[in-house]
């Protein structure tokens, strides 16, 4: 298959709580049932491409405890390339405690460890490989500065970018950011960045309009149970569809549609069309308990595809 992706981003263990609801402050109440399992927003990304056959190569950094064995075997099992994977002494790896409910509702706590240690630097040790990639994928659970470094190095050597701002960043300062390909946000991202309200479909379209003015190139604003929206230089909006499906478990979803997005987009360089799969494959996400666990093989997902 044509096209090699790079994640430049993060790996966490999940530990996910399954609860009927939502514990209050100060309220302590028992749960039916505990998983643990690999995510992270940059691992999850990867892993839904690499399953549907892509190329991927991970940059990213693991602690110094039981559970970074488990996640560069995890990322060999998957056929990632782990050469700029690295360990980190005295660091925990990454965690992200998970609450969900019955509706398939989540919180989510993450513990950066030995993400907030992936600096601009990794990235350059990492540069002639990243030359060779088609699209590098970044999200927001590692230091701005290395993901700013890494839109600037795709800029300038030519590699498209694509930044998901999330989870909804504080700081991030958008000047730095807009060489990338790809913006990728969800609504309460894209308010945040565009310092917009986002309310309604036009609201989105407004915002990222003004990102776009700012000089981002094309904006895909993920909208949930409501599919997602394309705004790409002047060309009119373009609304992809939703697929309807009954949510069990929604952790994870906008990385599975990011991965599988890279994947098909790496192929075909058809934005509108890698956008209709990425749809499809995060939807089929939802219905399974679990992050990366939920991320459907080529088979299944063809089987899912089949049956709409
Ligand atoms: O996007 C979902 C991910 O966010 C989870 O896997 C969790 O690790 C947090 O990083
Ligand atoms: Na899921």
């Amino acid at each position: 298959m044509a096209g090699k992706i790079a994640i430049v981003g993060s790996n966490m263990v999940d530990l996910i709580t399954y609860t009927d609801r939502m514990p209050l402050p100060g309220e302590t109440i028992e749960a039916p049932r505990f998983e643990m399992g690999c995510g992270g927003k940059g691992a999850n990304q990867a892993i839904a491409a690499a399953r549907l056959g892509a190329d991927v190569m991970m940059v990213t950094k693991v602690g110094d405890d039981i559970f970074a064995d488990n996640t560069i075997r995890n990322f060999e099992n998957s056929g990632i390339d782990t050469r700029f994977v690295d360990r980190v002494p005295g660091t925990s790896s990454g965690v992200a405690p998970i609450f969900v409910d019955a509706s398939g509702e989540n919180c989510i706590l993450i513990v950066k460890g030995a993400n907030a240690e992936l600096s601009p630097a990794d990235v350059d040790r990492a540069a002639d490989a990243l030359k060779e990639c088609d699209l590098i994928l970044m999200q927001l659970e590692v230091p701005l500065e290395t993901v700013y470094h890494t839109v600037a190095f795709g800029a300038k050597h030519g590699i498209k970018t694509l930044v998901n701002p999330a989870p909804a960043p504080v700081d991030l300062d958008s000047s730095k950011i807009e060489k990338a390909t790809f913006l990728v946000p969800n609504q309460t991202e894209l308010a945040t960045i565009s310092g917009m309200e986002v309310n309604s479909l036009a609201d989105a379209e407004a915002a990222a309009r003004s990102l776009i003015a700012r000089g981002v190139k094309t904006v895909i604003v993920t909208l949930g149970g409501d599919g997602a929206l394309l705004i790409d230089g002047d060309n009119d909006a373009v609304h992809v569809d939703p697929v309807s499906v009954k949510p069990v478990d929604t952790t994870g979803a906008g990385d599975a549609f990011i991965g599988s997005f890279a994947r098909y987009y790496v192929e075909s360089h058809d934005v509108k069309a890698a956008l209709n799969m990425a749809v499809r494959y995060a939807a089929d996400s939802i219905t399974r308990p679990g992050t990366q666990k939920s991320y459907a093989s080529v088979e299944e997902f063809e089987k899912f595809c089949a049956a709409l």
